[in-house]
């Protein structure tokens, strides 16, 4: 029988440790490389800093059009809103047209504003810039949104998936509760999202006290006119300690992002109504909604999704997608 090495252990256990420490050092140094990298493409080429291209004012347009898109679909809509949106957008598309000419989106945005007129049609104040904006542009029609029935919004929540996707929209309107085990089922089904080596990352903290929901909401500031009418809010976050790699600094958002989409499908295949929210703050507006929920810190927030049952009948804003030619690349011969 051979003796127990008792240098060995100790010396086993220093060796994995210095191992340890390097390898951190150099995840640091790459960690800082990585968002050096991260900051220098986001100042070179972000929208919000390169208004002079194509891409850059087409964004802009579809986020004006959507202004005035979801206030046509509003919850207890007042009319005369939006009148300084709807300045904005007609200035924002002359420019545009006469930099880069015709656009499908642009046109959209052009269809919304005609909306706009036709349902302000008896408003008793002109509207003469408007209408010459709409006179100038006579060949395209109003956009009109569509005004679905709760029974028509989720008919296709059980068919084959391209009628399934196709019919999936966020919903503004909210009218009644979602119960705690729906809720359940659907984090179960969103649960079937990929993720990276399987690390599953994300997680989900359920808002249902109306106090807290409304001043999350405050940090939030994306509900105005129906945040205040949903039953419950789902925080998705993803947690930072399933993160290996400084190259896989994105990945909390990689991942939560394919589990909100998961969970989003997995709403409306269950009959709920669900609005996504962006979780574009400020790092004290984070900090804030942290401490609120009591969400640890090594959980970064993702996305927050407003959900409930729908009324009877309401709007959906058309929201129309870019077509496929200017979505796919081929990098070879596109056979
Ligand atoms: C990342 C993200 C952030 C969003 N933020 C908001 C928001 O703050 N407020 C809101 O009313 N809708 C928000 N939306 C909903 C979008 O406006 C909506 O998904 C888009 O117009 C497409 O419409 P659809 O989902 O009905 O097809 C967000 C959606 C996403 C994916």
């Amino acid at each position: 029988m051979t003796a127990p090495n008792i240098v060995a252990t100790p010396l086993r256990k220093v060796k994995r440790a210095v191992a340890a420490a390097i390898l951190m050092a150099r995840t640091r140094r790459e960690a800082r490389a990585a968002f050096r990298y991260d900051m220098a493409q986001f100042m070179e080429n972000a929208g919000a800093l390169h208004l002079d291209r194509k891409a850059a004012a087409r964004a802009e347009i579809v986020m004006g059009y959507h202004v005035v898109e979801k206030g046509l679909t509003m919850p207890r809509r007042r009319l005369g809103f939006g009148k300084g949106a709807v300045v904005h957008l007609m200035n924002l598309v002359d420019s545009f047209e006469r930099r880069f000419g015709e656009d499908g989106q642009v046109a959209h945005a052009v269809g919304v504003l005609r909306a706009y007129r036709e349902l302000h049609r008896e408003w008793p104040e002109p509207m003469p810039r408007l209408d010459a904006f709409l006179a100038a542009r006579s060949d395209v029609p109003a956009a009109v949104e569509p005004h679905v029935s709760r029974s028509d919004f989720f008919a296709a929540k059980d068919a084959p998936f391209p009628e399934f996707a196709a019919s999936r929209h966020v919903c503004r309107h909210f009218a009644g509760p979602v119960p705690r085990e729906t809720v359940e089922r659907a984090v179960e089904i969103a649960a079937t999202a990929p993720s990276a080596c399987n690390r599953q990352h994300a997680r989900v903290h359920v808002v249902d006290d109306p106090a807290l929901r409304d001043r999350l909401f405050a940090v939030q500031g994306g509900t105005r006119g129906f945040g205040a009418d949903a039953d419950k809010v789902l925080v998705v976050t993803a947690d930072l300690s399933c993160v290996r790699w400084a190259w896989e600094r994105h990945d909390c958002y990689v991942n939560g992002g394919i589990f909100v989409m998961n969970l989003c499908y997995a709403l409306h295949s269950l009959g709920v109504a669900h609005c996504i929210l962006h979780w574009s703050v400020s790092p004290d507006a984070d900090r804030e909604a942290h401490r609120l929920l009591d969400i640890p810190p090594n959980e970064a927030i993702v996305q927050v999704i407003a959900c409930g049952t729908p009324p009877e009948e309401f709007d959906v804003a058309r929201s129309p997608r870019l077509a496929v030619g200017d979505i796919l690349t081929w990098h070879g011969g596109g056979r």
